[in-house]
């Protein structure tokens, strides 16, 4: 195979060369000259394009020298007449063509050219042309391999937002169901003996019970909400919303957020990756950015869905983003990518950090709206 062939012919290494040349003679210096050198080769003569192009389709050549002008057409009209994706060089092997011959040529992709007075450089010309493609190939092989591994990469990484997500979701049923169902029926029971209860001593227990009750509902429901945000449903504003003023609660950090348009409706996938962005956003500015104030921009302008976080805390360094164990940013540029976006993160030390999804909406249409 193409691949598999080293950068030089080694000496055992048989070269398949298809000559086309109309003059005899000329084959017979070309053939002499290679048969003074280290390579071994095994050289075809054709004359006419018909037989040039019968000669290709037949066996595969490592190789082709051309004459420029030929009887009724040129070499140009041979190299174009390939029909191969990954053609071998194909070298000029020609008298005087002139200046424009040549850059017509080179343009179309042509290797080398050599002068047939100039024999003596022809096996330097043709292992030169060898190693060039045997470097393209390997370019253009590892390019391929790269673009494969990224492309599963990307597939991984979806299927596993969508299994994460199906397993909260599921979770989040068993807690709703299980777990909601049996405290609010022990809520009731007590609701039930407080009504028939006179003692003080054991209403107080009864009181007591009841208010670790209801502080686990409250437990299980904010479990529930973080695990599967069914407050999506209102639309991604209204969930935005929702983790910002939780957040400013919790932490006592000023949080401000702002709209181009309070009911922008998207995709639910693009929806769920701009609030999975945000709730990690936040999370990592609760955790690292000691900050006093966050400000969250949403929009829809020109067609592309912006999220902005951004804090006035100490900002991140690059190394930071690099930590080996650190999987949310990353897991965000990944999750980003899933609906055909991207994640910028833009910091400097001291001056805050600010985390950017940007998703375009003009293909949005080929994501299920449920
Ligand atoms: N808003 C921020 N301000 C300052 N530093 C931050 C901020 N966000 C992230 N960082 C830094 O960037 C690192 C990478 O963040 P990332 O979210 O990827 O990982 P993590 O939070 O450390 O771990 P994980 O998210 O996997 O639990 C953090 O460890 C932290 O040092
Ligand atoms: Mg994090």
């Amino acid at each position: 195979m193409t691949f598999a062939q080293p950068a030089t012919p080694s000496p055992q290494q048989l070269l398949r060369i298809l000559h086309l040349e109309d003059s005899a003679i000329d084959h017979q210096l070309v053939c002499r000259a290679l048969a003074k050198g280290a390579l071994r080769c095994d050289i075809a003569r054709v004359e006419t394009l018909e037989a040039f192009t019968a000669a290709m389709a037949q066996e595969p050549f490592d190789l082709i020298l051309a004459d420029f002008r030929l009887p009724g057409f040129t070499a140009l009209d041979a190299w174009l007449s390939i029909k191969a994706d990954k053609p071998p060089p194909f070298i000029l092997l020609s008298g005087a063509i002139g200046e424009a011959a040549a850059v017509a040529a080179i343009h179309e992709g042509i290797s080398d050219y050599l002068h047939k007075d100039d024999l003596s450089r022809l096996e330097r010309v043709i292992e030169r042309a060898l190693e060039v493609r045997h470097a393209r190939l390997a370019k253009e092989r590892a390019d391929a391999e790269l673009a494969a591994s990224e492309r599963r990469l990307a597939e991984f990484a979806e299927h596993l937002q969508t299994t994460i997500e199906q397993e909260r979701a599921a979770i989040a049923r068993e807690i709703h169901d299980d777990i909601g169902g049996s405290l609010a029926a022990a809520n009731l029971g007590l609701a039930w003996l407080s009504r028939h209860e006179t003692n003080p001593a054991t209403l107080a227990q009864i009181q007591s019970a009841t208010d670790m009750l209801q502080h686990a509902i409250g437990a299980s429901q904010r479990i529930m909400r973080n695990l599967r945000p069914a407050i999506l449903d209102q639309g991604l504003f209204a969930a935005v919303q929702w983790l910002a003023s939780g957040f400013e609660k919790r932490t006592g950090i000023s949080t401000r957020l702002a709209t181009n348009n309070e009911h922008l409706s998207v995709a639910k996938p693009i929806e769920l990756t701009a609030y999975r962005t945000a709730q990690e956003a936040l999370t990592n500015v609760s955790k690292y950015a000691a900050c006093t104030l966050v400000q969250i921009d949403i929009s829809d302008a020109d067609d592309v869905l912006t999220l902005e976080v951004t804090d006035n805390g100490k900002g991140i360094g690059a190394e930071e983003l690099d930590k080996p164990s650190a999987y949310g940013i990353r897991g965000l540029r990944e999750r980003a990518k899933t609906v055909g976006g991207w994640l910028d993160v833009s910091s400097r030390a001291g001056a805050g950090t600010s985390i950017i999804l940007s998703v375009p909406l003009t293909h949005e249409r080929q994501f299920p709206t449920e």
